[in-house]
Order: C-alpha cells, then structure tokens, then sequence
C-alpha cells in the first residue's frame, strides 16, 4: 500500500490508499464484500435472518449453538469489514433481543472472542459502528446502475421493516454526495502554500456545493424512515453500553475480558466527513464546551483508524481560515463563508430530524405511559448516549460563530 507523502504542508501532499479514502464514495467502503468463506456459514444463516429469528424468540438459542470460529481464514480489509458486519448484528440482537428489557449482559465467547479478535486486528471496538452498518453495508442492485437510493440496497437488516435500510442507506448517500469535496482538500492546501488565491476561492466552491448537495440528499430521509419505528425499534438495536442504564456495568466479552466493557452504540456521530470540514475550515468545536470537544474526540476512536488518520492530517496542514482572513479578499472571505454556511444548514437540517426522529416519539412515548415529567434515560439520549439537544446545538453555534461576515 502507498505511503502517505509527508504531510499537507508539503506541497504534493496527496491523499494516498492508506487513508481508506475513495474517490467516488468517500469514507465509505466501495463495493463491498457480500459473501463470507463457506465454513462461516453458520454466522451467516444468523445474520441474514435476524428479523425473523428474532421475532419468533430463537435468535439467543441459536447465536449460542454457534460454533467457536477462528478468524484466520478471514484475509483481506473488505472481508474483515464485512465478518466485522455480520458479528456486529448478531452481538445488538443478542443483547436487545425483543427490545423488552429482557437484556443480556453478557456476550457468549463463541461469538465474544472472534468479534474481539477481529475488532483488535482492525482497530475498531467490539460494537456496531457507523463504519459497519452505513458504511460497509451496502450494495448496487444493478451493478452497472447509478448509485442512488432506488438502485441500492443494504446487506443486513434488523427488525423494524424497511426502517434501517432508510436510515443506513441514507446516511450513506449523504456521505457520498459529500465525497466529492474531499478530494478538493490537496487543491485547497497547495493553494494556500502557493498564495494561490483564485485557485483557493475556486476550490472552496466546490466544497461549498457538494456540502449543499449532501444537504440536499439529506431530505430523503422522510421519505424512506418512519420515526415511530426508527424510535422503538432499530434505536434500540444501534444502542450501546456506555451511559446507558439498561447496561449500566457495560457488556462482558465472555472468554476475553474478566469484566464488562463499555461502548458507545452506532451513530452517525461516528462519520468523518464533518469532522473533516471542521477540520479543514478551522472550526474549533473545542470553543463549544468541554463535553461537546470531548464527545466528538471520543467519536474518531469510533472510526476506521485510517480515518482517524486522515482527520489529523488535515489538522496538521497549514490553517485555510487565518490565509483567508490574513488576505482581507471580500471574494475569498466569501467563498469561506460559503462553506461554513453549507455546515451550519446541514446541522440545522439535522437538529430539525432529530425533533422529529427522537425528541417528538420520546414525548409520544412519555405520555403513553402516562408519566408528566420529562422524558429522561435513554429516551432523551442519542443513540451515542449523548444529552442530545444540547449537544447538537452547541455543534451548530460553534459552527455558526465561525463565520467571517454575519448574517
Ligand atoms: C434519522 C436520522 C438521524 C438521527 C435520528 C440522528 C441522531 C443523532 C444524534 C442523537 C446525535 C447525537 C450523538 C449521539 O448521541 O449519537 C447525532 C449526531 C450526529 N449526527 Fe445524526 N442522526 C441522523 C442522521 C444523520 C445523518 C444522515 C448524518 C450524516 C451523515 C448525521 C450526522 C451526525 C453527526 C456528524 C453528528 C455529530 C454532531 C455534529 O457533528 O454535528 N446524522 N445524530
């Protein structure tokens, strides 16, 4: 595999093969693997009937029957990706089950050990992460088809209908609509290193529009993910251990660790790509309070550590937004502006889905039971277990505030 030239202040600096980056979908993995070896049938015939295994109460029997697999026939990253896949599933059904409260604390080590093993060798924890069930699960239909919503299709599925191929594969287009701007931000460093103004003003355009292009995407969302079930039931299966009080000790990896462990669940909180413009456009989410920084930083050991990788590479490359404020160019300062406009819509678009995706159904749900106080718990927290509006507003005016020109 390439090696990375040294770093973006240099200026042929290029975004190399190690950074897992794909110059059409992204971050995401492109075309994923869709068949494991056969002697990983058995996992398989678990993972590619969950809804039903689940919904006729034989999932936990039959994850337990399993036999205790070795994964070093598992060569290669997509097929590791897509093993990582199949055992995430498998491990949120066996924990949430029926979504009942019938809670399992404790992972068998048939399954505990080579999601652990294979975890460790990828860099990843032991848990369903954005990286699996978005971005390693996915397919074209017709392969020579475009790749839109109507010509794709997700590899899993959990229970709750077509709920999760909505919100997974939606995610993912929003991901890809934004891949396009990542490949401007070599244009954008060596413009900044050369003084190279209208190559610079030119290329934040162009992120600016592909930024509006995911938001744009972004709105199909309603169209595919009912928020009664995206509420009550996949939410539960991209539930972690980590803050959350159903498992409050965490999960024990039997036959791996002596005690449980605690992970946060899936959550497109786990996505580099705003991060990446944060990054890029020198948008200090630290400014927004320690919890917000932290949340966020704990968030990239959630990623692919090649991501990761990336994230702070673009850290280290020379600041975009001190060049553009340094150059006092009315022109310049705009086409900047343009870009952390194209953040802030994204985040404002997205503080209006999670209303109606969580906040409204965690009221519905309150007031069905009967309960006037507020919803607390895992109810009034995101999936990642944070205390999300808050979160997700703080997000959004750190955003905000770094606009050059008001209004
Ligand atoms: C039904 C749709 C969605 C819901 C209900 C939702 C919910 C949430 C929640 C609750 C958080 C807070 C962190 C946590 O506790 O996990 C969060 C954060 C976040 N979500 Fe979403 N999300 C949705 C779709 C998306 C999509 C499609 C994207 C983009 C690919 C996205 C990107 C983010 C990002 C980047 C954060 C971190 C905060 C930030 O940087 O602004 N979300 N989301």
């Amino acid at each position: 595999m390439a090696r990375a030239t040294a770093s973006p202040k240099d200026s042929s600096w290029k975004i190399t093969e190690e950074y897992h980056i794909d110059e059409d979908v992204g971050f995401a993995l492109p075309n994923p693997q869709e068949e494991l070896p056969a002697e990983y049938n058995a996992w398989m015939a678990i993972a590619e009937n969950l809804p039903a295994l689940i919904e006729t109460g034989q999932l936990r029997a039959e994850v337990e029957k399993l036999p205790l697999l070795s994964i070093d026939d598992l060569q290669g990253h997509k097929l590791q990706r897509l093993a990582r896949l199949v055992l995430g599933y498998i491990t949120m059904a066996y924990v949430w089950n029926q979504r009942d409260g019938d809670v399992s604390k404790i992972l068998p080590r048939n399954i505990a050990i080579p999601y652990c093993k294979l975890s460790e060798k990828l860099g990843l924890p032991p848990i369903l992460l954005y990286a699996d069930c978005v971005l390693a699960n996915w397919k074209k239909k017709d392969p020579n088809g475009p790749m839109t919503y109507e010509n794709m299709d997700i590899l899993f599925s959990f229970p709750g209908g077509d709920c999760g191929k909505g919100f997974f594969l939606v995610s993912l287009l929003v991901e890809i609509a934004a891949a396009s701007a990542i490949k401007v931000i070599p244009i954008i460093f060596s413009a900044v290193q050369h003084q190279d103004q209208d190559t610079l003003q030119q290329a934040l355009l162009d992120v600016a529009a592909s930024l509006k292009k995911a938001l744009e995407v972004f709105h199909q969302i309603h169209e595919h993910v009912d928020p009664e079930l995206f509420f009550n039931v996949l939410r539960i299966y991209l539930s972690g251990w980590k803050g959350n009080p159903q498992l409050s000790e965490g999960l024990l990896y039997e036959g791996v660790w002596d005690s449980p462990r605690k992970f946060a669940g899936g959550s497109a909180a786990q996505s580099s790509i705003f991060q990446c413009f944060d990054v890029l456009l020198g948008i200090q989410q630290s400014t927004g309070g320690e919890s917000a920084a932290e949340f966020l930083q704990e968030m990239r050991t959630y990623m692919p550590p090649a991501h990761r990788d990336f994230l702070r590479s673009v850290e280290s490359g020379p600041s975009v937004r001190e060049f553009v404020l340094g150059k006092g160019d009315a022109d310049l300062q705009e086409a900047y502006d343009a870009c952390v406009k194209a953040l802030v819509s994204l985040r404002n678009y997205h503080l209006q889905i999670v209303t109606k995706y969580i906040v409204i159904p965690a009221h519905r749900k309150a007031e069905e039971n009967n309960k006037s106080e507020e919803p607390s718990g895992l109810e009034n927290k995101g999936t990642g277990g944070t205390d999300l509006m808050n979160f997700l507003k703080t997000v959004r005016n750190t955003t905000e505030k770094s606009l050059l020109k008001e209004g």
